[in-house]
C-alpha cells in the first residue's frame, strides 16, 4: 500500500480507544519524501484541534531550532508516535502505542530517512527500543537500519526551563541539533563524493572502451 492509502486509512482509524475522545487524526507536517524526520511523542490540546503535530509553543521552539541549522519544515517530516491526543495529555497506553505502531513503521518505511530526530523520553525510548532515559541518551548518534539516530530533549522541556550537566536545556537541545547538521553535511559529503567517483569510472570506461 503506497503511504497516501496508508494516511486514509490512518484518518478514519478507530483500533483503539483514543478514536473517541481525539478531535482528529494528526497524520503528519512538512515532507514526507525528505531526509529529516522529527518524531515526537502524542498530539496535545492544540495539534487535536487543528489536525498538525507541533503547532503549539513547543511548535514554534522547534521550528527555531530546526531554522539555526538551515533547515525548515519543507525539508523534514514533523510526526509522531501515537497519532491521536490522549485525553488530558496522559502517557500513552501500550495497547494505544500497538495499534498505532504500523503507522510510524510505515511513514519510516516510506521515507527511509537520512535522520531522525528523537524529541524526549517516550519518542527515543520506542525508536532505539531502549529503557535508557533521554538526559544519558543524547548528544549522541545511534545507527538504527541504515538511519542516524539523535535523540533530544522534548521542546516542551526546554520551555520548562532547567538545567542539565551544567548547561540549559535549550542549549543541550542546540547541540544536539548541531550533530544533526554535521550528519546530514557529512552524508551529502559522501554522495557527492560517490556520484563523481562513479562519474569518473564512467570517463574511464569511455576512454578505454
Ligand atoms: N508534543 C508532542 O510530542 N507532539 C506534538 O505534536 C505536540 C506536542
Amino acid at each position: 500500500m503506497d503511504i497516501e492509502a496508508i494516511r486514509a486509512e490512518a484518518l478514519t482509524c478507530t483500533k483503539c480507544r483514543l478514536a473517541e475522545t481525539r478531535t482528529q487524526v494528526v497524520w503528519a507536517d512538512g515532507n514526507l519524501d525528505s531526509e529529516v524526520c522529527i518524531i515526537g511523542e502524542a498530539p496535545g490540546f492544540n495539534e487535536d484541534k487543528q489536525g498538525i503535530p507541533f503547532v503549539g509553543a513547543a511548535g514554534q521552539l522547534l521550528d527555531k531550532l530546526l531554522g539555526e541549522i538551515e533547515l525548515d519544515r519543507s525539508q523534514a517530516a514533523v510526526v509522531n508516535v501515537i497519532k491521536c491526543r490522549p485525553p488530558g495529555n496522559r502517557v500513552p497506553q501500550t495497547y494505544e502505542i500497538e495499534a498505532c505502531r504500523p503507522y510510524l513503521s510505515a511513514q519510516l518505511n516510506h521515507m527511509r530517512p537520512d535522520v531522525i530526530i528523537t524529541l524526549g523520553n517516550f519518542a527515543t525510548k520506542f525508536i532505539l527500543d531502549s529503557p535508557i532515559g533521554i538526559t544519558r541518551a543524547r548528544g549522541q548518534v545511534y545507527s538504527r537500519k541504515g538511519a542516524s539516530i539523535v535523540p533530544t530533549f522534548h521542546p516542551a522541556a526546554a520551555l520548562r526551563g532547567g538545567r542539565f550537566g551544567g548547561i540549559s536545556t535549550i542549549d543541550a537541545m542546540r547541540e544536539d541539533f548541531q550533530l544533526v547538521r554535521n550528519v546530514l553535511d557529512e552524508r551529502r559529503a559522501k554522495r557527492e563524493a560517490e556520484a563523481a567517483e562513479a562519474a569518473d569510472r564512467s570517463e574511464q570506461l569511455d576512454l578505454f572502451g
